[in-house]
């Protein structure tokens, strides 16, 4: 199983963005987390397409949009231009879920969808073919720095099924939380992708904490 970190720019000097997503490609991340809040569907405000657009030159790490933003659909095609390789969104806040997975598709994105802690795993009955993704909440989206809330670690357990049953390559990511004592417990459920924003950006040695999570993955 390929393990991937994605950090979650939220936690980052937002005075020194551009420098702080070189730190992180240069401490081993694969992914750059790019967390959108619209002070609407969450109650903070972020960044938009802007920012992601300056951000992404800053790397080669890939652009995983998590939108946490309603409605959804006018802006994806501005963050598909802004260079997201993947754009997540969640699907209460969205009219029509299948509608958005396809427009991120055209747009040339790889598509995710979100499922908030208390949001059930019944939403990818219809979807679950057609996305690259699937993001598991591990807290209730909105800030960074919560507790991980353990009650996700079954409902990892039961997408990792669904998603090998189908038998096609989609990333299983998690995010809120996620620290170096934990990360192993969200992988053996069965997630390969772990979203880590204060435990990466809060630590001193970017590198050494990535290097510490990859630790306790090899051993799952
Ligand atoms: C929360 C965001 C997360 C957040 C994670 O709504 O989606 O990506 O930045 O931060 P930590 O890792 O600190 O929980
Ligand atoms: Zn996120």
């Amino acid at each position: 199983m390929a393990f991937r970190i994605a950090p979650s720019i939220l936690s980052a000097d937002f005075a020194r963005l551009g420098e702080e997503v070189r730190a992180v490609a240069a401490a081993g991340a694969d992914l750059v987390h790019f967390d959108v809040m619209d002070n609407h569907y969450v109650p903070n405000l972020t960044v938009g397409p802007l920012v992601c657009a300056a951000l992404k030159p800053q790397s080669k790490l890939p652009l995983d949009v998590h939108l946490m933003v309603r409605p959804v659909d006018r802006i994806i095609p501005d963050f598909a231009k802004a260079g997201a390789s993947i754009i997540s969104f969640h699907p209460e806040a969205s009219e029509h879920v299948d509608r958005t997975i396809a427009l991120i598709k055209e747009n040339g994105c790889k598509a995710g969808l979100v499922l908030n802690p208390a949001t059930p795993v019944s939403f990818l009955d219809y979807t679950l073919e057609k996305l690259d993704l699937v993001l598991l909440m591990s807290v209730n989206p909105g800030f960074g720095g919560q507790q991980f809330i353990r009650s996700v670690l079954p409902k990892i357990a039961e997408v990792r099924k669904r998603i090998d049953k189908l038998g096609k390559d989609i990333w299983l990511e998690v995010d809120g939380g996620i620290k170096t004592d934990n990360i192993a417990d969200a992988a053996k459920a069965g997630a390969d992708t772990f979203v880590a924003g204060s435990a990466i950006f809060g630590s001193k040695d970017y590198a050494a904490t990535i290097r510490q999570m990859r630790e306790k993955l090899s051993v799952v």
